[in-house]
């Protein structure tokens, strides 16, 4: 049985689109980025995939790797990373299965954001897949919060022209406070 390593560590669940991704795709080597305290990697981790999980929190990293330590979790490596540098070559793996970065995005200085996407691409493997959720500001609903980096209509299926959209949208959503927040939702797979 397995057991919710989540819950034991006082971790949110796993993010909804990292579950709904895992119904997709087999285990394999996979890149988590902006991993936080790493709900997403200890999930991804119990079903099998080889996580590399990087973050520039060096706070967060530490969470996770005692985490990793204590429950002697060997699937799971992690490293502190600023995804601005825009070469995401983290551990000893270079290329990936799946590429996961749910709500990251818009914390990236925007000047980097194409070289980091042209990145993500360059190392998923042939039948490989990205996920992506990030923040939107569109005409019809500005975004309410002050991320850095924002994505506009139909932006991000344009970055992935040529591959296939498992999954896309760009819902709008409603905050606590009753304030609109659009967000842009794809899982896409490299062709092979
Ligand atoms: C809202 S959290 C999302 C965490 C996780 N992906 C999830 O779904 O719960 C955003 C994360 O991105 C990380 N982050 C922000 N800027 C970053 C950067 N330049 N390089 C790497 N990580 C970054 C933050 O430290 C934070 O852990």
């Amino acid at each position: 049985m397995t057991i919710d390593l989540n819950s034991r560590y006082g971790l949110n669940p796993a993010h909804s689109e990292v579950v709904e991704a895992c119904k997709v795709i087999e285990p394999c080597d996979t890149l988590d980025m902006g991993c936080s305290n790493g709900r997403n990697a200890l999930y991804l981790g119990q079903l099998g995939f080889n996580v590399n999980a990087i973050d520039i929190n060096a706070g967060a990293i530490d969470t996770l790797q005692s985490i990793i330590d204590q429950e002697k979790i060997t699937n799971i490596k992690t490293q502190v990373l600023d995804i601005n540098s825009a070469n995401l070559g983290a551990g000893n793996v270079n290329h990936y299965g799946f590429i996961s970065c749910t709500v990251t995005l818009m914390f990236i200085n925007p000047a980097n954001v194409d070289a980091i996407i042209a990145d993500m691409h360059k190392r998923t493997l042939p039948g490989g897949y990205n996920l992506i959720v990030c923040a939107m500001s569109t005409e019809q609903n500005p975004c309410p919060v002050p991320f850095p980096f924002t994505l506009q209509t139909e932006q991000l299926r344009e970055a992935y022209a040529g591959w296939k959209l498992i999954k896309y949208n760009e819902d709008v959503g409603t905050m606590h406070n009753g304030a609109k927040l659009q967000f842009a939702t794809m899982l896409a797979r490299k062709p092979s």
